[in-house]
């Protein structure tokens, strides 16, 4: 076309008076098309350049964000009392914790595989998925006085937390931020506790505890129909697994005693719920999600641009966003009623937006079917409106170790099989 037209040119210089369509083509068809090309051009490029604006301002929008929260923290006279953002207290951790890439928790990123076919969990700033960790196991060094009670040591199955390809620096540094507050964290047998890290600012992971059984929430959905009231009753063949009073009873003195580790740490975990439980193959309980993982399936309420447990949180939480050690309390007396209803959620009928003034006229969860006047007693103290009227952990704790000796003596002993009671039992002594 171009050719033919560069010959009509040659054989036409005098274009003031187009006679053909190539003519006509030439004298206004190119120029036409040049200019159309040139604003085309033009208008990309400011495009362009108003995104890259856009993104710089809001990278700094959330760094100023993050500083004046670190700097309101610190001005703040009330023990135990935190801002919404969930990685403040971390943020404050990391001050005393350098990321030395050479440091105890280093794990060399040759001695880790990811199996990134097998996603254990997403959220909206991380994925955790099933890895292997070969040879020196960081956690075992850095504690090398401690005995653990880990599946880890079996097979060598690791959890790893890593960031989407697309982080952004903000991004990276809040999950530094995490991996130094969970080296402060240290073990504790009832904590998803980290086994080491690798802290390569460009591709940054966390190795953690795999705890095969996945989340209380799904394990009590799935073993609902195999719940056993009776404890003389067999359970059925070709049923995996039944689930009784008792081993309720052993998972909420799990948490508890997982509760207790961190509120004695001053650490308020500020999402307590089932869905953040996990269990290891043994069945043991322990306490995950210290911020940025959240399991996807679980419909939380947004409000303030993040996503809050609204059904799980503390009156005053809902009400100032204040979260306290009793505020915890609060959501384990939620997570208690998860575990005695096999997994029903709490307000089934009340809107997230309603929850304020409906705790405000005094109504609370009612007595789930399987729950003793004890335990609803304990479970009600939870939800006092006043903070300070509710129960600390270590009177939950030791609440619950009664009601675990009493249903206990009252089945007659534990069966041996279950390893991990037995483990409990002589942990609780
Ligand atoms: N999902 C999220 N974290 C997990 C873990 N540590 N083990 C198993 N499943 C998980």
């Amino acid at each position: 076309m171009f050719t033919a037209a560069f010959k009509t040119l040659q054989a036409c210089p005098n274009l003031t008076e187009p006679n053909n369509t190539w003519e006509y083509f030439i004298k206004y068809g190119i120029p036409a098309a040049s200019a159309l090309m040139i604003i085309i051009c033009c208008g990309c490029m400011c495009f362009l350049k108003t995104k890259y604006k856009f993104s710089l301002l809001k990278l700094r929008r959330r760094e100023v964000e993050i500083q004046a929260i670190a700097v309101a923290n610190q001005n703040s006279t009330l023990h135990h009392t935190v801002s919404l953002n969930p990685y403040v207290e971390i943020a404050k951790d990391s001050r005393q914790n350098s990321h030395e890439p050479n440091d105890r928790w280093e794990v060399a990123p040759h001695a880790l595989f990811i199996d990134t076919s097998d996603k254990l969990g997403s959220g909206a700033f991380s994925t955790v998925y099933k890895g292997i960790l070969i040879g020196r196991v960081p956690v075992f060094d850095v504690y090398e006085q401690r005995t653990f009670a880990s599946d880890f040591i079996i097979n060598n199955e690791v959890a790893v937390k890593v960031l989407p390809n697309h982080a952004d620096s903000v991004s990276k540094q809040d999950f530094l931020n995490e991996i130094g507050f969970m080296k402060n964290l240290g073990y504790h047998g009832h904590i998803v506790s980290m086994l080491g890290c690798i802290t390569d600012p460009k591709e940054p992971c966390l190795v953690v505890e795999y705890c095969a059984n996945g989340d209380l929430l799904k394990f009590l959905h799935k073993n609902k129909p195999n719940f056993m009231e009776s404890a003389s009753e067999e359970c059925p063949l070709g049923v995996d697994g039944c689930i009784r009073m008792k081993d309720l009873l052993s998972f909420a003195w799990q948490i508890s005693d997982g509760m207790e580790y961190l509120s004695s740490h001053d650490y308020i975990h500020r999402d307590v719920a089932a869905r953040n439980i996990l269990l290891t193959k043994k069945l043991a309980a322990k306490i995950g999600d210290f911020g940025l993982c959240r399991v996807a399936d679980q419909a939380l309420y947004t409000t303030k641009g993040g996503r809050l447990p609204i059904k799980w949180m503390a009156i005053e939480s809902l009400k100032q966003y204040t979260y306290t050690t009793k505020s915890d309390v609060w959501s384990f007396g939620v997570l208690l009623f998860e575990l005695f209803t096999l997994g029903d959620g709490p307000y089934p009928a009340i809107q997230p937006l309603d929850m304020i003034s409906h705790l405000e006229a005094g109504n609370r969860p009612s007595r789930p079917a399987l729950c003793s006047e004890n335990l609803y007693d304990l479970m009600s103290s939870c939800w006092q409106a006043e903070p300070a009227l509710r129960p600390t952990f270590s009177e939950i704790r030791s609440k619950l170790t009664s009601m675990l000796d009493t249903a206990t003596e009252h089945y007659g002993y534990l069966d041996v099989q279950n390893e991990v009671e037995v483990e409990q039992k002589a942990e609780m002594k």
